[in-house]
């Protein structure tokens, strides 16, 4: 197991993302809940964000690649605008430990070479 950060490190309906040994993600928490997933935008395969920590549009209710401003939806990934429209961005499991920190689940063929 990984630990990511605690989960009040990220503020409700914002966004951060994360160097981890599964490359760069980023966790969305929309009121309570994380979501996780790769740094890779499925158009280019390139990280979303031009501004560190913001994955979301102006209204917080999707997340958006800055580059071709695709846009994708927060619970599921789901490309619902944009260039990559029907992919997905790739979720990344976690689960949370009993001190309320988002873990990642690591194996050796998972990490990413440094
Ligand atoms: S690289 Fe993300 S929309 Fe083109």
């Amino acid at each position: 197991m990984y630990i990511l950060c605690s989960l009040d490190a990220i503020e409700p309906n914002s966004s951060k993302g994360f160097q981890s040994p599964l490359g760069p993600i980023f966790a969305v928490k929309k009121k309570k809940k994380v979501f996780l997933y790769a740094n890779e935008c499925p158009h280019m395969g390139i990280n979303l964000e031009w501004v560190p920590d913001q994955f979301l549009d102006s209204s917080k209710q999707l997340i958006q690649c800055a580059l071709h401003g695709a846009q994708f939806l927060i619970k599921t990934g789901e490309c619902i605008y944009g260039p990559c429209k029907g992919k997905a961005l790739r979720p990344i499991p976690y689960e949370i430990n009993n001190n309320n920190e988002i873990c990642l689940h690591i194996t050796t063929e998972t990490q990413v070479e440094a």
